[in-house]
């Protein structure tokens, strides 16, 4: 099926903010994490039927610096350290895919940053 793309700064954002300050966004805006281990952005997925999704996540990463984040559902990390490495300037946006499980009905997808450097600027998952 086509994914569903859910944008960042629908999100539930803790330690982060909205912004708009570099171009080729998609939706509203994207969000800035907090330059901090620990700050997050959450997204409520759906699903129809339990199984292995992809999802990926659209990012900016303007510094030479892997950005890592794990990736949790419903609490439990299930991708420990997914590398966002840079993305040449914070205009330039990649796409990184990791495969996570999903139950039928409601998921709570975060991405959570690992080191003091904080996340990578994210634009939008697609599931
Ligand atoms: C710059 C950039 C931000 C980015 C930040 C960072 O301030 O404009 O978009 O989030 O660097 O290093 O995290
Ligand atoms: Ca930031």
């Amino acid at each position: 099926r086509a994914a569903t793309d859910y944008q960042a700064e629908d999100a539930t954002i803790s330690q982060g903010a909205v912004a708009t300050n570099h171009t080729g966004y998609t939706g509203t805006g994207f969000v800035d994490y907090t330059n901090v281990t620990g700050s997050y952005v959450e997204f409520t997925v759906s699903a129809t039927a339990a199984g292995t999704s992809s999802l990926a996540l659209r990012y900016a990463n303007g510094t030479s610096v892997n950005r890592p984040m794990d990736i949790s559902v419903g609490g439990t990390v299930v991708a420990s350290g997914v590398s966002f490495p840079g993305t040449a300037d914070w205009d330039t946006w990649a796409t990184k895919t990791v495969n996570v499980p999903l139950k039928a009905g409601s998921n709570k997808i975060r991405a959570t940053a690992t080191t003091d450097s904080g996340g990578p600027n994210l634009d939008r998952v697609g599931v």
